[in-house]
């Protein structure tokens, strides 16, 4: 009796979770020079009602801070750590108890999934890991069923929605690329039978990016395009379009009731001239309201699960993708919101910003107005600072696009300098620069100054200085550290 009775209150309990848990996500993405202590991130989610979020890895102290805060986690595994989980289940055992169980265990954060690689099947990948996504899924699947958490934590694979094509045109002619046709049939099954789910990003941002004659309307969704019909259903918006191609791909397959995750779905603000704050404004909001309704789309009605990308602004990320990639955040690199969102869920005046967020002095660097622009020192002074700071508001179309000659090498300078905290020597660029300590920043080109570094995970923070900013500043941090 006592048993029954425990049984059931554990299933009203976990009912109401997943009930309370149908809001919208977040990925939080940590490839950033400066980025904010996970503690302020955590209180930043809870503050706007964000129940669910979507790590890249299983980054130590974002977990922490998840715990004991009903948050719904899922927790990824990079894509340089498939071969080793294909290759050996004691290995995959090995990242379950560590970045799993324990903080289940000892701190109760509410990981409710793993997602194993990260778009594995990308093309630009060149079909690296075709070949352990699979075996990495079933043996981090065995390790969790080992580790008694199946149950609870399930796996899935964040997909690139190029996994799947149509050959006409239309959601109706949905099916798996032909090149991994059978490798996908197997990872479906596998979801299937493990009551996983198909995870896969949807850009139609990407798609105007890379396709000049894309109609610009059909990515967003106030049904100003052309509509498409495939049959009975019509589309008016890329998303549903893309959405119902993959449904049709599973059901062809004979996997027509698999839960789907949308894992990634945004829009940019800068770094592109199609990356601004009033489309990303206008893509997200009306995201929110198209799946506010539980309508679904016209295969799959009912909610959409979805985690949108990206909670911050990433400053270290690779722009290989494009220029626009370092500014998908719904908030600043600091944890203020970007332009008027509602979430629905706590403030219906837009986002509410991160607190207790810390800056570095207002000082800049910038080209001296007595620097010979055609001097030697200044090409190679330019390209060094912006390979090491952030210059991906420079160019056609971006909130620095209208920048004369002096203020891009200006930008360039203040962006090395701020990324390295202000130190004196990252402002001297061969005599060609000097400190102000008035704000730069004209209309929509704001030359900012970097919030404090956070030290709390100091492994980590000394990592990334070795890799970006050299030696001499990793060794002084050392050093503070022995201090
Ligand atoms: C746990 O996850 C971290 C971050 O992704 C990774 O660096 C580490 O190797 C993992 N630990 C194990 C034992 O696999
Ligand atoms: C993929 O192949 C192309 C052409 O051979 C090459 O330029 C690119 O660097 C490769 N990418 C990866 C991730 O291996
Ligand atoms: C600027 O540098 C160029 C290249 O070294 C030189 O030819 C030119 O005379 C310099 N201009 C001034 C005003 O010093
Ligand atoms: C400023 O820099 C951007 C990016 O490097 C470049 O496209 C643009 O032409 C530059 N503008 C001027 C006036 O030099």
């Amino acid at each position: 009796m006592g048993w029954l009775v425990s049984l059931g209150l554990a299933w009203v309990l976990s009912f109401s979770m997943v009930c309370s848990v149908s809001g919208i996500g977040a990925n939080w993405g940590t490839q950033a020079s400066h980025p904010l202590p996970p503690a302020t991130v955590v209180r930043m989610l809870r503050e706007n009602g964000i129940q669910k979020v979507k790590l890249f890895d299983a980054d130590y102290g974002a977990l922490r801070a998840l715990g004991r805060t009903g948050i719904e986690v899922m927790v990824g595994i990079p894509n340089d750590m498939l071969a080793s989980f294909a290759g050996s289940v004691k290995a995959a055992e090995r990242w379950v108890s560590k970045n799993v169980s324990t903080h289940i265990t000892s701190s109760n954060v509410n990981i409710r999934y793993v997602a194993v690689g990260n778009e594995p099947f990308l093309k630009t990948y060149n079909d690296s890991f075709i070949t352990t996504t699979y075996p990495a899924l079933q043996n981090v699947q065995s390790a969790l069923i080992r580790a008694g958490l199946s149950s609870q934590v399930k796996v899935t694979v964040p997909l690139n929605a190029d996994v799947y094509a149509s050959s006409t045109g239309l959601p109706s002619g949905g099916d798996f690329r032909a090149d991994i046709q059978q490798l996908m049939i197997q990872i479906v099954k596998f979801l299937s039978d493990n009551g996983g789910s198909f995870t896969v990003n949807i850009y139609p941002f990407i798609s105007l990016y890379t396709d000049a004659n894309f109609p610009v309307e059909y990515a967003f969704f106030d049904g100003n395009a052309s509509p498409i019909v495939d049959g009975s259903a019509t589309y008016y918006n890329m998303f549903d379009a893309n959405y119902d191609t993959l449904v049709w791909a599973l059901q062809k397959n004979g996997f027509g009731n698999l839960a789907i995750i949308v894992g990634e779905i945004g829009w940019p603000t800068d770094g592109d001239r199609n990356a601004n704050l009033v489309y990303a404004q206008r893509f997200n909001q009306g995201f929110m309201s198209h799946i506010s309704g539980g309508k679904g789309t016209p295969m799959r009605p009912g909610p959409i699960d979805a985690y949108l990308f990206s909670l911050i602004d990433e400053d270290a990320k690779s722009i290989e993708p494009g220029n626009f990639e370092r500014h998908w955040g719904i908030f600043g690199y600091d944890g203020k919101p970007k332009y008027l969102f509602n979430l629905g869920t706590t403030n219906s005046n837009g986002l509410i910003p991160a607190r207790g967020v810390n800056y570095l002095e207002p000082k800049w660097c910038l080209l001296k107005p007595s620097a010979n622009l055609t001097g030697d020192q200044m090409a190679p002074s330019v390209s060094y600072a912006c390979s090491r700071g952030d210059c991906t508001s420079l160019g056609y179309g971006t909130s620095c696009g209208n920048l004369d000659a002096e203020g891009n090498i200006s930008y360039a300078f203040n962006s090395y300098y701020q990324i390295n905290n202000q130190l004196d020597s990252a402002c001297k660029f061969s005599g060609l620069s000097m400190i102000t300590r008035t704000n730069p920043s004209v209309g929509t080109c704001r030359f900012n100054t970097m919030i404090q570094p956070y030290y709390g995970s100091a492994g980590r923070l000394h990592g990334y200085l070795g890799n970006v900013f050299g030696p001499s500043l990793s060794l002084i941090v050392l050093l503070l550290m022995i201090l």
